[in-house]
Parts: C-alpha cells; structure tokens; sequence
C-alpha cells in the first residue's frame, strides 16, 4: 500500500500497473460503507486505488466544509487491512492548480433532488471526480447506492465525456438499526443515531405500501410524511418518489420503476436515504 501526495508520484505508480484498475474515490471519515466499495473493487479488479480529498467545491459556503469529520490516520489503519496498491491524498493546490480548467459538464439531474437544496453540489462533484478519473485513469470506478443521484449523474457524465470507465454500483451498508451508513454520521449522539433509524423504517414502509397496491401519491406522501414526523428530532427536507429511470417526480399516480428519497437534518446534520426494488 503506498501513499502518495502527487499527481507526478501517482503517475509513476500508475504507469507500472497493467489489467483492470478500481478506483474508489472518498472524502475519508472511512466507514464500512466505504470499505465495502473497496472490497468491490478488490474483487473484480486486479488493482484498487482510493483517493481521499475533502473536495471543497461540492460545499456551499453554509455547508460543512471546515467541519466535515479529518480521520486520516485511522482511515489510513483501516485502509492497512485491505489489498489496495496506491492511496492517493492530494492537497487542493495539486488537484486544482490556478492554470487548471475544470470541466464543463451540465445535467439536467444537477436540479432536482440533492440540486434544489444543494445548487452548486453536482457541480463540484463532477469536477473533482472527472480531475480524478484523468488522473489516476481507472477502468473501473465504484460509488455507493446510497448517493443513488450522484452514481447517476457520473453514470451519464461518463458517457457522454466518453470516459472508458465502468462505473460499479455498489449496494447501501447500513448500521444494525437500518440507518444508512454516512461519514456524516459521526456528527449524531449515540440517541439520536438510534432514532434516525426512522427514515430507513419510513423507506421500507413506503416500499410496502406500493407493492401493496397503493399508487396514489397524495395518500403515500400523507402516510410516509406522517410517520417520519413521529420523531420530533426530525425536520424532513424532502420526500419524493420519483421514475427510477428519469428521477422526474411523479404526477399523481405511481405507473412505472420507483425510486423513494428521503433527506432530513438532524440539528444542523443532513442525512439521504433512498429505496427501490
Ligand atoms: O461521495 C463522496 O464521498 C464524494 O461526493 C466523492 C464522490 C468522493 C467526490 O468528492
């Protein structure tokens, strides 16, 4: 495992590696969500890079940027137990030089969901993982279920920038409680990551009620509403059920794939959740 800073060391490293390559890219605060990917790409792939940079330009100035949790040496110790070739931790000066022109890739996607409450997210996203992808030119790149939008939108940036890369979904990990893994976790007390287990409960309820037959919006919507609102320490952001396929809401009957997001803070924490079959 060797842990490198710049793009010049990563080179040197890149270019003795031949066969598939898998890169996971992390912001660090590593959790088994993150792991999980990692052992993903050890399985398919003959070699795995992960990157860790806590990309500032996917936060807004309101956002938690100067807080977001810096883990380094116990990522590096959980990292130690996994077969990865390269870490690769750049500085923001090394990824994104004063000559360095970023991508321009747009998407309808960067909208709606995450886009309405977080405009300039996609955006950022997209060019730190594009900056990556040139970088360490992966064949292989593997991204959690649980940002379900963001493994969309690289999925079409990806296409349409005609990167070489297969992009690998990789299912959500979830606490014993059913919360969604997330390094934003760490910000909740032991009882307040307890009760968050609502939202994976109002997710499978949801998912219930449709199979079930229920395909009227308004009564689904009042129904989930209501019982993620039980818990008083819950302020919901937005709940919506919108195609699987297009990520447009529907209008008022469920006629085709679904997928249910949910987004709600915690205090000042934000937290994202998804289900579908
Ligand atoms: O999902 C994340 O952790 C980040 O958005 C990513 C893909 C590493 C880009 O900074």
């Amino acid at each position: 495992m060797k842990i490198v800073k710049t793009i010049v060391e990563l080179n040197q490293l890149r270019d003795s590696l031949f066969g598939s390559i898998g890169f996971v890219p992390t912001m660090g605060a590593l959790h088994d969500g993150h792991l999980s990917l990692i052992q993903e790409s050890n399985k398919s792939c003959e070699h795995t890079i992960v990157s860790i940079f806590v990309n500032p330009n996917q936060f807004a100035p309101n956002e938690d940027f100067d807080n977001y949790p810096r883990t380094i040496n116990s990522d590096l110790e959980k990292l130690s137990s996994l077969n990865i070739e390269v870490i690769f931790l750049p500085e923001s000066q090394e990824l994104y030089p004063e000559s360095y022109k970023n991508i321009q890739f747009k998407s309808d996607l960067f909208h709606v969901l995450e886009g309405i409450s977080r405009p300039i997210f996609f955006k950022g996203v997209c060019e730190v993982v594009a900056r990556l992808f040139n970088i360490v030119k992966p064949t292989h790149a593997f991204f959690g279920d649980k940002d379900f939008q963001q493994l969309r939108i690289i999925s079409e940036m990806v296409r349409e920038l005609k990167y070489d890369i297969n992009i690998i979904p990789c299912k959500t990990i979830r606490e014993q409680n059913g919360l969604a893994m997330s390094s934003r976790n760490e910000y909740l007390t032991k009882d307040e990551r307890n009760k968050a287990k609502i939202v994976f409960e109002t997710l499978q309820y949801g998912l219930k009620l449709i199979k079930s037959g229920e395909k009227k919006l308004g009564e689904i919507y009042n129904k989930l509403i209501n019982k993620l609102s039980s818990e008083p320490i819950i302020t919901i952001d937005y709940l919506t059920i919108v195609d699987y396929d297009t990520l447009k809401e529907f209008d008022n009957r469920i006629n085709n794939r679904f997928v249910i997001f949910i987004a709600i803070y915690i205090r000042k924490t934000r937290l994202i959740d998804n289900i579908y079959e």
